[in-house]
């Protein structure tokens, strides 16, 4: 593995070694509290778009590793001047680094970064418009995966190996038009062997969307009924919106009525389904306080798997799958 640009580049066979390596390091980190598998490397973070859980979580990972990291945000470098994203790119390139993170608001950019020639640096996708977030979508089949199998975080890094996600059922819900994640996790859930199924609004479904690997609802109460193992609610993306019209719905309230998963619907779901989402949350909009509040959402789990997750992927792209 070169660079870590989409979900779809990995084989089952990759997919399942990445968790395994990470639910490994995991174990490792919580014992040791430091590791040294990129002492005297240089990670950088380029964010030309805001983020809490990847920015911070690529840089907490690099740092357990023992790398030093540069973190670049958009807001308050040269970007401002005109600076290309070549010239961002080249620049740091220039102060040798040995990895790069990037986010970016357009579909497209991580993959530009690896493949124009510009840097021969392994690149990490960390968002790229409403394209792709594999680190996001593995860091949600590690949670998953634990989960599914019925496997606490403690025991994993020895009781998972190998492990995929046949018999899971993973229903993604909402604004599945302006998500990366959606397209990341349809690719990998079923690259490990899960069901998919999507529900949104007409008005909130990408296009293309009846060809892809999953079954596709616009009523989530008959998306619910069809028995998920686990429930994706994703945000509802307001600022990648058009004010056309008004809005993404009828209203707010109408969303919440029609998709959101509400006290009512929580109370109704099977205590065995796990409720996911990659935040951040519009609190009472996707999801009600009750319905991320309580035992059966992992959404904090998510958010730690996404540390070792990026660990995993940064030591395999800097020092080889396997070294
Ligand atoms: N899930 C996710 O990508 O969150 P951030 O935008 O906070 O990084």
């Amino acid at each position: 593995m070169k660079h870590l640009l989409s979900t779809f580049d990995l084989s089952k066979e990759t997919a399942v070694a990445l968790l395994d390596h990470a639910e490994e390091l995991a174990s490792r980190i919580s014992q040791d509290r430091q590791l040294d598998l990129l002492a005297g490397k240089t990670v950088a973070n380029l964010f030309f778009e805001d983020s809490t859980r990847t920015r911070l979580s690529f840089e907490l990972a690099a740092h357990q590793l023992g790398a030093r990291v540069m973190n670049f945000s958009a807001a308050g470098s040269s970007i401002s001047k005109g600076e290309s994203l070549k010239d961002t790119a080249q620049t740091l390139a220039a102060m040798t680094v040995d990895a790069m993170v990037i986010r970016h608001r357009s579909a497209g950019a991580a993959d530009r970064l690896a493949h124009a020639g510009w840097i021969e640096v392994p690149i990490l996708n960390a968002g790229d418009g409403a394209h792709e977030h594999p680190t996001q979508a593995l860091l949600d089949a590690m949670a998953l995966r634990r989960h599914h199998n019925q496997v606490p975080a403690k025991e994993a890094a020895t009781k998972l190996v190998g492990a995929d996600l046949s018999g899971a059922r993973v229903l993604i819900v909402g604004d599945l038009l302006h998500s990366r994640v959606v397209r990341s996790n349809v690719a990998l859930l079923n690259t490990l062997g899960a069901e998919v199924a999507l529900v949104a609004p007409h008005s909130l479904l990408p296009a293309g969307v009846e060809t892809w690997q999953a079954e596709v609802f616009t009523n989530f109460d008959e998306a619910l009924a069809s028995n998920p193992t686990a429930v994706m609610m994703l945000r509802v993306q307001k600022e990648r919106m058009s004010s056309a019209g008004g809005g993404f719905f009828p209203s707010v309230g109408e969303y919440v009525r029609a998709y959101g998963l509400t006290d009512e619907r929580f109370r109704a779901l099977d205590p065995k389904v796990r409720i996911m989402h990659p935040g951040p949350i519009n609190r009472g909009l996707e999801l009600s306080d009750l319905a991320a509040d309580n035992a059966q959402a992992i959404i904090l789990e998510q958010v730690g798997c996404g540390v070792a997750v990026r660990m995993a992927a940064l030591d395999w792209l800097v020092n080889g799958e396997n070294n």
